[in-house]
């Protein structure tokens, strides 16, 4: 259903103008149970929500929203294998890699599990014998370094998992390489040995023309290095769909680890593109992980829309980029090993939900995913939060900390937990014009220069902001952590109308680039393109040239 025409979206657009003229600061003055009343808990994770600006209205029309629009009908799809990437005619299966009940999961008519299961085995009978030193390279030397080569979904997740859970890797030393810049495998392959070195390339469709430019230079400098090809087989291994391109490529399909079309590339780190978390922390921690996301998964099937907290977050972000007008949304986590989530998130929201028209090919007349961005928040404090108190724009952030983590020092983390909560209260209460002249006179300022200091102190607060609480940082509160992004962009996407599983709007670039490739290698001229883009290929190959 179009969202606009349920008698929810109404109400929540009148009452949008009495929630704009309401504090943060009043409401809390005036309930002294608002934690209680706005807290929710699921799957190990504490949400307070009490910061956000709304009351028991809005909560009871967004939840009402969320009935009218049909969530749960769709969820449910989701869940039981129908197609609802309607674009691409896939089933969206996820939730079925992390699934530890016993149901059958159909996809046409056929169970999944069976060979999720069997794939899963593989790659941690692998995994184990390249993390017990059985696997061995072609001189005949242990595994010291794995090289993961992919992009987007076949990095982002992984990248993020293996930095989150490094104080607990005991496997060996990871990699990253994405950008096709030679500079980042140039930079990676620094100081590696080829002869101990193991590349995982991943790719769902190994068409990527990042992820393939690389592995080629990565098959290059090994064989460069061993002297002979049949090297290639002890150091390269291949996630993906596609066992034709894999073979092609000159990886042999023994080595390729598979997963299905139903898994989209934002959503893949719990298939066999985990490998690089699995050989660094192993098949026992991995497992946790899926287990963290399953128990998120329950949460999300099963708990009531009013304290499920998917839902709860998706509603209030809804809340604000559709009735107050917010534009971008802050992802603040305070642990450091946190520090990929944001860049995860990004393309896992704006991948899914950064799109115009509904799954019926009709525009949307609302405003649907907003920028998401953000860096570890102690770090923000000193660089964007200015902006996030005292600027313009109404920014919600999620606050995410770890109450615990392995390898604390004494005197950091109460520094940083002390940060984390002093920004959301400082963002909700701001500070007043009164309270500044206080302050200031306090310290001996009077007169015209008072005056003249205290616009530029005032806080206004009122500024909405989620604090994502985990007891402690291990495999399992970070599954699902995740499995909670996950189900709070669906949510989102079901009440926008959306298929949030398409990415159309990635391929007009790939497609002009490819063009402009063979431009730039002089095999065809520049006249498709406007005279900007044709300035800039000229300049390019002048620098070429020189
Ligand atoms: O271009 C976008 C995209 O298709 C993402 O959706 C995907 O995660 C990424 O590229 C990498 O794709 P692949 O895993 O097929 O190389």
């Amino acid at each position: 259903m179009n969202p606009i025409q349920a008698p929810a979206w109404a109400e929540l657009l009148r009452h949008a103008d009495h929630a704009r003229g309401t504090h943060l600061r009043e409401l809390f003055r005036e309930d002294p149970q608002r934690v209680q009343r706005y807290s929710a808990d699921g799957a190990g994770i504490h949400l307070d929500y009490s910061k956000n600006r709304v009351n028991d209205v809005t909560m009871a029309q967004l939840v009402a929203l969320a009935k009218q629009t049909g969530v749960e009908a769709q969820r449910d799809a989701m869940f039981s294998g129908e197609a609802i990437n309607n674009t691409e005619h896939r089933a969206v299966l996820h939730t079925a890699l992390r699934n530890l009940g016993d149901a059958p999961v159909l996809v046409d008519g056929r169970d999944v599990l069976p060979e999720i299961r069997s794939e899963r085995a593989r790659l941690y009978a692998f995994a184990r014998r390249v993390r017990d030193g059985q696997w061995l390279g072609h001189t005949g030397q242990t595994i010291t370094d794995v090289v993961n080569i992919g992009i987007g979904g076949s990095d982002l997740g992984p990248l993020m998992v293996c930095e989150a859970l490094k104080p607990v890797a005991d496997g060996p030393r990871v990699h990253f390489v994405s950008n096709v810049d030679g500079a980042a495998i140039q930079q990676a392959l620094r100081g590696l040995d080829p002869a101990r070195t193991l590349f995982v390339i991943a790719s769902k469709t190994f068409t990527t023309i990042e992820t393939l430019t690389n592995a080629r230079t990565a098959r290059q400098w090994l064989v460069d290095a061993a002297g002979n090809e049949s090297a290639v087989a002890r150091h390269f291994v291949a996630v993906s769909t596609n066992r034709d391109k894999v073979t092609e490529f000159g990886i042999d399909a023994d080595n390729m680890f598979g997963f299905w079309d139903w898994v989209g590339g934002r959503y893949s780190l719990w298939s066999a593109i985990g490998l690089p978390i699995v050989l660094s922390l192993g098949p026992d921690r991995f497992d946790e992980l899926l287990a963290g996301a399953y128990d998120m998964d329950q949460h999300f099937r099963t708990t009531p829309l009013a304290e499920n907290l998917p839902v709860i977050l998706a509603l209030l972000g809804v809340w604000y980029v559709d009735f107050l007008g917010s534009r971008s949304h802050v992802i603040a986590p305070y642990n450091n090993v946190l520090h990929r989530l944001p860049a995860f998130l990004q393309q896992l929201d704006m991948e899914s939900n950064g799109k115009s028209v509904r799954r019926d090919g009709a525009r949307v007349e609302y405003a649907t995913g907003p920028v998401i961005w953000g860096e570890p928040g102690i770090n923000g404090q000193h660089a964007y939060f200015q902006l996030l108190h005292q600027g313009t724009a109404l920014i919600p952030v999620d606050f995410i900390l770890a109450l615990r983590q392995p390898n604390v020092l004494p005197g950091h983390h109460r520094t940083l937990m002390a940060s984390c909560f002093a920004q959301s209260a400082a963002l909700a209460r701001g500070k007043t014009a009164d309270e500044v002249r206080a302050e200031l006179s306090a310290r001996g300022m009077s007169g015209d220069e008072l005056e003249a200091a205290i616009p530029h102190r005032v806080f206004g607060g009122n500024r909405p902001s989620n604090t994502l609480v985990l007891d402690e940082l291990n495999p399992r509160t970070l599954g699902a952590l995740l499995a909670l992004y996950e189900h709070k962009v669906f949510v989102q996407g079901a009440i926008w109308g959306l298929n949030s599983f398409d990415q159309w709007g990635v391929e007009l670039g790939k497609q002009l680039a490819s063009g402009i490739e063979k431009v730039l290698a002089g095999e065809t001229d520049a006249s498709a393109y406007d005279s900007s883009t044709q300035a800039l290929i000229e300049r390019a190959i002048h620098a070429q040239q020189g």
